[in-house]
């Protein structure tokens, strides 16, 4: 690849840019991508992995709450349900295995108000409904036994809830990706493709050429590969890209919606809590909760900002704002003093910030993870993974084990 880049390079004043051919292509080196290119390598697929980033795990799979969810929250049968349900174990067996560093430390998931108690009912029934065990309802006294600094009238102990060290996660699935049959190239954009014979071939440049060049419309590609099979994780920019593959039916690609969540760090406090606290969730996402990383310190978030979708380039290039507003405080602390009293101003830090890839606009039921292949798009060899939003973190060994056994075999 970085061969056949540097030839591109040198001839890059030709017309029409050099090919090459592929085995497998996976666009996008997240959490999701890594773990779809090591399935596909221990398959014995020869895999290369295209990011535009520098490095990988840049974008949402390092911006997140690193929460290993226990599939609660999505409804009966959805991809989201069976994904975050089989992904968890299979996280949890994957990070024990290999010495990552995790923690099932449960989580509550309180009611504030009486009025929210038949909200975490209901919640408890479609975790039991997906196969989510060790459920268990509690009483005030319990959970405030449980966790002396909580305030809450009623409360759902999830007790295969916990967190795990994402960065370390990635690390380890690509090394072993790598140490089958994996290349990855960074600083490499796929910009576009169209279809030939019957095959996507993709359009790729170098990033920094990029940036050189946005003013010049459309892109050049400095090399064309083609592959046999090409698997789409690019995240937010998934829906995007797929807009820019030519004689694919856009049809079936999705609006997509973004919406922003921040984070706010508490300093100058002990942690006051054991566990992951979760209030009752609300439109767009899980409301704002107390998360512990695995070094004991305490976040805040991630609230909910709908924002509209960045611009073509920046979604090429995965370049967002992800600033934190410090005045986004305000409300963190209205919100969070409902089940943390104690909380004291002036404690709250702005921490980070991420963005959530949305199939679903603001006010609708969230939408499921959208995975296509030919069988909905009719072209042979490209897989899109659309929308994989929260749970995609948790949700990742399943994903690929899913597109590797479906798409692969
Ligand atoms: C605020 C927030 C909190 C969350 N909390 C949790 C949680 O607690 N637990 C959980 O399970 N999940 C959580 N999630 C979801 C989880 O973080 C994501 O589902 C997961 O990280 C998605 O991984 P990915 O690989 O699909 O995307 P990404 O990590 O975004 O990776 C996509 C990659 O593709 C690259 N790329 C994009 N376009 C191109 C292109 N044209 N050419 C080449 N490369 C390209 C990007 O640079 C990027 O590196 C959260 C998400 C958010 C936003
Ligand atoms: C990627 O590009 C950056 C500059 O944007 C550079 O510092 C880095 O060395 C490049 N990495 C690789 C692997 O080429």
């Amino acid at each position: 690849m970085r061969r056949a880049m540097a030839m591109a390079r040198r001839i890059s004043h030709c017309e029409s840019a050099p090919k090459e051919t592929a085995d497998a292509v996976v666009i996008g080196a997240g959490v999701v991508g890594i773990a779809v290119a090591r399935e596909l390598a221990i398959r014995g697929r020869d895999v290369l992995v295209l990011e535009s980033a520098p490095t990988f795990g840049t974008g949402t799979s390092s911006r997140n709450s690193e929460v290993v969810h226990a599939g609660i929250y999505y409804p009966l049968d959805s991809f989201k349900a069976k994904f975050c349900v089989r992904g968890r174990d299979l996280l949890y067996r994957y990070c024990s295995e290999r010495g990552i560093p995790h923690s099932k430390l449960g989580k509550l998931i309180v009611a504030t108000g009486t009025a929210q108690i038949p909200s975490l009912e209901k919640l408890k029934r479609r975790g039991e409904e997906n196969g989510v065990e060790g459920l268990k309802m509690l009483d005030a006294r319990e959970a405030m036994h449980m966790e002396p600094e909580l305030v809450c009238v009623k409360a759902l102990l999830s007790a295969c809830s916990g967190i795990v060290d994402s960065h370390s996660l990635m690390i380890s699935m690509l090394g072993e990706a790598e140490s089958h049959k994996t290349m990855v190239s960074f600083n490499t954009t796929i910009i576009g493709g169209h279809v030939e014979e019957g095959k996507l071939h993709l359009h790729i440049s170098e990033t920094e050429e990029i940036d050189k060049s946005v003013s010049a419309s459309p892109l050049r590609p400095q090399l064309v590969v083609i592959p046999k099979l090409i698997i789409n994780a690019a995240g937010l920019g998934a829906v995007s890209l797929a807009k820019r593959f030519h004689g694919l039916n856009h049809r079936f690609i999705p609006t997509c919606y973004c919406a922003r969540g921040c984070y706010f760090t508490m300093s100058g406090m002990k942690n006051p809590f054991r566990r992951l606290i979760y209030p009752i969730p609300e439109d767009g996402g899980l409301g704002v909760h107390v998360t512990l990383d695995l070094c004991g310190s305490v976040k805040f978030g991630p609230d909910v900002e709908w924002i509209d979708s960045p611009d073509e380039t920046s979604m090429l290039l995965g370049r967002f704002d992800y600033s934190v507003d410090p005045s986004r405080s305000a409300r963190f602390y209205s919100e969070i003093r409902k089940y943390y009293p104690n909380l004291k101003d002036g404690s709250l830090e702005p921490g980070y910030a991420g963005i959530r890839v949305k199939l679903s606009g603001p006010g609708n039921p969230p939408a499921d993870f959208l995975i296509q292949g030919e069988e909905t798009h009719g072209l042979p060899g490209l897989v899109n993974l659309f929308g994989i939003e929260s749970p995609g973190l948790t949700s990742s060994l399943a994903i690929a084990e899913y597109v590797a056994s479906k798409y692969s075999s």
